[in-house]
């Protein structure tokens, strides 16, 4: 389980360029073997968790970021499998997966998991991936959180151990005698909601016990976490996405930022995802990620920390003290990366 006051875990390492969209040779490959290492490496250092994108298509420009990568459920399944105590994620698309079925398969990991199994659950923002499905989903925020709504009524239902049959009849489901056996082990399953829109907090307060979402600077997150943490019925925890690129000296590590996310950023690829979150509705967000690209194709827009072990220590100190619950990590090459960093920080962050 997630034993750690504050969680450290590895976000986005399922998809190729994992959260870069650079041109830079050396960017992930997230191979099965890669994975496989990263997992067992992760799960050894008693790291908390691993948390999977959920990607269908790719972003195209020249080097087609994300065009590899695994579903999360089967991944999931998986890496169950060769891991001991880490927990694990499966990133659900309400609009793909069907409520039925994400309980189904999440029940299964749950048990032969022995009870290390979470759902990350997205509405999802895009163009391609609603084409790939013949999904018109066009809608506002709010609609697609209505939709969020019945999608996680039904699930919960199906996981609740009083529930043995039942029938739904909602605006975009209808289900007759619906059921799920056997049930998740635990009663208190795990649920993320990645969201950052307004109604998507409001969403993720509502129902969630995690809400997964960007922070812009570190002056204001603490005022951000308490608002959010404040004005929520039930309690509630915040992880926050970052990006983590440590050298040696902080000059070797904002040149290396540098030389991937801006002299090899992959120009095209970060002009569709801009776009897309332009025709997603989330126009504040597109103006803003418009103006900084370099940070799009350096981290798509998470807070990015660069620097020597001191102040990448200092400002992960600071993100802590800010009541962020988690860190949902992302390097450049996980692998290289993620071994400097337990090797270097991962301990003195246990010690906070
Ligand atoms: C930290 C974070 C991680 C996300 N991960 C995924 C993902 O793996 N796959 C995906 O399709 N969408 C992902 N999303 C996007 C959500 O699907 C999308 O934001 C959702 O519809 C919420 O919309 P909102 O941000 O406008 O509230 C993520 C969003 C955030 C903030």
């Amino acid at each position: 389980m997630l034993l750690n006051k504050f969680n450290v875990g590895l976000f986005a390492f399922n998809a190729s360029s994992g959260a870069t969209l650079t041109k830079s040779k050396n960017r992930w490959k997230a191979e099965t073997k890669q994975i496989i290492n990263l997992a067992k490496m992760a799960d050894d250092c008693k790291l908390d968790f691993l948390l999977p994108v959920a990607r269908w298509s790719d972003w195209g420009g020249e080097t087609s970021p994300h065009k590899n990568t695994f579903e999360t459920l089967s991944l999931a399944s998986a890496l169950s499998q060769i891991t001991k105590k880490i927990f694990l994620f499966s990133t659900i698309h309400a609009n793909y997966i069907h409520p039925i079925i994400a309980a189904k398969a999440l029940t299964s990991i749950s048990r032969f998991s022995k009870n290390r199994i979470g759902m990350n659950f997205v509405c999802g923002w895009n163009k391609e991936e609603y084409e790939m499905f013949n999904i018109n989903f066009n809608l506002s925020s709010s609609d697609r959180y209505k939709y969020g709504e019945e999608w996680l009524k039904i699930f919960n239902k199906l996981n609740d151990p009083d529930i043995d049959k039942f029938s739904f009849n909602g605006n975009y489901f209808k289900i007759k005698n619906g059921q799920n056996f056997p049930k998740v082990l635990n009663k208190k399953f795990v649920k993320i909601s990645a969201a950052f829109s307004k109604d998507g907090r409001k969403f993720a307060k509502k129902h969630f016990d995690i809400l997964l979402t960007m922070f812009n600077s570190l002056d204001t997150l603490k005022r951000v976490n308490e608002e959010l943490k404040n004005n929520s019925k039930r309690k509630i925890k915040i992880y926050n996405p970052v990006h983590i690129i440590v050298k040696k000296t902080k000059a070797e590590a904002e040149e290396f930022y540098e030389e991937y996310s801006n002299k090899n950023q992959d120009i095209k690829a970060v002009d569709n995802f801009v776009k897309n979150l332009q025709w997603s509705n989330k126009k504040i967000l597109a103006s803003y990620l418009n103006q900084i690209k370099q940070r799009v194709s350096g981290s798509l827009g998470s807070y990015t920390i660069i620097g020597d072990k001191k102040s990448v220590l200092e400002q992960i100190n600071t993100i802590y003290k800010s009541k962020t619950d988690g860190l949902a990590i992302t390097f450049f090459d996980y692998s290289k990366d993620f071994k400097f960093f337990k090797k270097n920080l991962l301990n003195k962050i246990r010690k906070f």
